[in-house]
């Protein structure tokens, strides 16, 4: 009987950990290298040329990203300087013209740089609630090339489901693009959905340690799409530095530990929330009466270490519950080890449709019982008042 394929676990356990033929190392070569030389022949062949061409640690990381969210060569990546440079380049792929349908509670940068450059550029850009696939079928357009989704979406948690929306999306001829950093593809894999593109800032759960910056791309293999961002990526360079790709190998082989603590600590704390007086609503899918409960159920591997909460009060209360945190840190960005919490509508691009009394909170790894008491004391000064 043949061996069962390895558990996505055993994967990322040893993800890019190929013996070196030259030393045996085992964990992966960082190459710094800018160029690569010519053999006396003249002809490169399949050799490395030029660092922003191709570059051995950055071809690792994407052939190793590509496995994890569509083993068996289905699909390709590429790596980027940020996930915002990721996002650029998948605009940028796009023609004067295009419609990009997104999510109302689309990640702001994404928003933003659509409103603030790629407007002039011809791409034009409609917001729905993907939650509403009626509303989603009424807002795509003979001429929208794309839907873009993220779902649990930022900051509201609000929970699309994938498979619907795939083929919504290829009936009326756009392709399918999920926003995954949430996920990774530990939780969720979209290509496995019907997806056609993961886009992730591995800057956050994937790198894991809140220290380096780097975007991915993976598509499912033979899209034009994805050979017009392969071409941007080679030869207009928003491309991944060679350490960050290192880092961000070295932050995979440890996800299969982390997302789990991540959503249990995001659990505990959510339940917490739920029913403290101060609190006026939390958003988060593990929650069962959340109303994307169900469909997160079905194709999330888990709910996450991300969630959301209203105070009572306004941004002045919020803001008050942030400042009294001792062991969250007031920062955005998330998917680190140490928990964050942050004020996000004074933070985003404005205008921005957020609730002025949300907080996000990127949980973390520490003890769970840590966190729910830090967040309580914060919270009691408003309970207390009312
Ligand atoms: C969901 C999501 N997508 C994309 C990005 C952009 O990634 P980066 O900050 O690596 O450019 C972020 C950053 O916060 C994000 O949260």
């Amino acid at each position: 009987m043949p061996n069962a394929p390895p558990h996505l676990g055993t994967r990322l356990a040893q993800a890019g950990c190929h013996p070196d033929p030259q030393t045996g190392a085992l964990t992966p070569p960082l190459h710094l290298a800018s160029t690569f030389e010519r053999p006396a022949s003249g002809d490169y062949g399949d050799g490395y040329v030029y660092a922003r061409w191709g570059n051995p640690t950055r071809d690792l990381l994407e052939a190793t990203l590509a496995d994890l969210e569509y083993p068996d060569g289905g699909a390709e990546a590429a790596a980027f300087a940020s996930g915002m440079a990721a996002v650029m380049t998948v605009l940028q792929a796009l023609r004067p013209g295009d419609h990009i349908l997104l999510p109302d509670d689309v990640y702001h940068g994404v928003r933003h740089l659509l409103r603030s450059t790629f407007a002039d550029w011809g791409l034009t850009y409609s917001e729905v609630d993907q939650t509403d696939l009626d509303a989603v079928r009424a807002a795509l357009r003979p001429e929208t090339k794309l839907v873009w989704a993220e779902t649990p979406s930022n900051p509201l948690l609000k929970i699309t489901n994938l498979e619907a929306l795939a083929e919504i999306a290829h009936d009326a001829g756009a392709l399918l693009l999920v926003d995954g950093t949430w996920t990774t593809p530990l939780l969720q894999r979209p290509l496995e959905l019907g997806a056609d593109l993961v886009l992730h800032s591995a800057t956050k759960y994937l790198g894991g340690h809140s220290d380096t910056l780097l975007g991915v791309v993976v598509a499912r293999s033979g899209l034009d799409l994805f050979e017009r961002m392969r071409a941007l990526q080679k030869g207009a360079g928003a491309v991944a530095d060679p350490f960050a790709c290192w880092l961000v190998l070295r932050g995979l082989r440890s996800l299969g530990a982390r997302m789990p603590l991540h959503s249990r600590n995001a659990q505990r704390l959510a339940e917490a929330l739920r029913g403290h007086p101060a609190v006026e609503a939390v958003h988060y899918p593990g929650l069962p009466d959340h109303p994307g409960h169900a469909i997160a159920q079905e194709q999330m591997d888990g709910f996450g270490g991300m969630l959301a909460f209203q105070v009572r009060g306004g941004a002045d209360e919020a803001l008050g519950v942030a400042a009294r945190c001792r062991l969250f840190r007031r920062a955005t960005s998330l998917g680190g080890t140490e928990s964050l919490i942050e004020h996000r509508a004074s933070i985003e691009s404005q205008p921005t449709p957020t609730p002025q009394n949300l907080l996000r909170v990127s949980v973390g790894l520490e003890h769970a019982d840590d966190l729910i008491s830090d967040l309580t004391e914060a919270l009691h000064p408003i309970a207390a008042a009312r």
